[in-house]
């Protein structure tokens, strides 16, 4: 039997790689970067399926030259990168990798909240530069965590896990959506309150919600003045939910006590100023990238190219 002509647009791991060379005659973008917009357009054409990353901006002019593309499957769960209405208008289907990041991706906040609550990346410089004189009764002193107040801003599948994993830190759970959520409460003992509020009450506020007109700067200037000089903001989801001038300006003038970002609004730059200040901790999208939850990732999208191919519907197909 013939096998598919499918594209791949960054390596991704080998077993999702393998798993598609079986059915399918694979090209697969041999560098470490992301193609640029004519590789893409070029890249995309005459093809059955494309394997794509959220850095690959799939619009319009991408899904003309990808006539006769039956899927593109994204290897993430956010899928801003798509213009989904486009896709859907040319018949092409778009799928995501939903679950399987959740742990790994609530894991990472928990890792920001500790490392900047307990300044670990500014003790880990001084101790390397040999600042480090013999121990200090007010040397470093950071935030406690446990019996604090935790702040979840979306309450799917991260923002639950992510709550979950506080209940060995003895914390009061506020959490704000769109809407209460059941499933959140059952998992975490949460307490539904509106965003001022949690804002204003929470110790440290988490980020979970996709980026949409209506998240995008969700958190800018007056959101930052509500919370607490004490507090300390986390953003593992998509950069533009945090207006990051408006950030960098409160961490200058300490409204905040600090932030752990791994995701900035335009990737891969950073606002001016925020590679220089002390109480931010940076991260390179990472959140995601552990070598069990990138595999699982990528096996996920194969699999619904893969579906999408044998004239089945994918299971994670976001335009059914
Ligand atoms: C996603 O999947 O949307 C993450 O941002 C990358 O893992």
């Amino acid at each position: 039997m013939a096998k598919w002509n499918v594209y791949v647009t960054r390596l991704v791991p080998q077993p999702a790689l393998d798993l598609l060379a079986e059915y399918c005659d694979l090209e697969i973008n041999p560098e470490d970067r992301v193609l640029t917009r004519a590789e893409l357009l070029e890249k995309v054409r005459g093809r059955d399926g494309i394997l794509c990353l959220l850095t690959d901006i799939l619009d319009d002019e991408v899904f003309t030259a990808a006539k006769g593309v039956k899927i593109f499957a994204n290897v993430a769960v956010g899928f801003n990168n798509v213009d989904l209405e486009a896709a859907t208008r040319h018949g092409i289907m778009i799928s995501n990798t939903p679950g399987v990041l959740t742990e790994a991706t609530a894991d990472m906040a928990w890792a920001l909240l500790f490392t900047v609550a307990r300044r670990v990346v500014e003790g880990d410089k001084f101790t390397r530069a040999g600042k480090y004189k013999g121990w200090g009764p007010l040397l470093m002193l950071g935030q406690e965590i446990t019996g604090k107040t935790l702040g979840v801003i979306g309450a799917g599948r991260i923002g639950t896990a992510f709550a979950r994993k506080a209940k060995g830190f003895d914390m009061k759970i506020l959490y704000h959506d769109v809407q209460r959520s059941e499933a959140f409460e059952a998992a975490t003992g949460g307490t539904y309150v509106d965003k001022e509020t949690l804002l204003k009450e929470a110790d440290f506020v988490s980020l979970h919600v996709p980026l949409m007109p209506s998240t995008t700067h969700l958190i800018s200037t007056p959101e930052l003045k509500l919370m607490k000089k004490t507090s300390i903001l986390i953003n593992t989801s998509r950069g533009p939910v945090v207006d990051e001038k408006a950030l960098v300006k409160a961490l200058q003038e300490k409204e905040i006590w600090g932030a752990g970002l791994d995701v900035f609004e335009n990737e891969p730059e950073l606002a001016p100023g925020l590679a220089e200040l002390d109480n931010v901790v940076l991260c390179p999208h990472i959140a995601s990238a552990t070598w069990e939850t990138r595999t699982n990732m990528a096996l996920m999208a194969a699999n619904n190219l893969l579906a999408a191919l044998r004239g089945e519907l994918p299971p994670q197909c976001l335009n059914p």
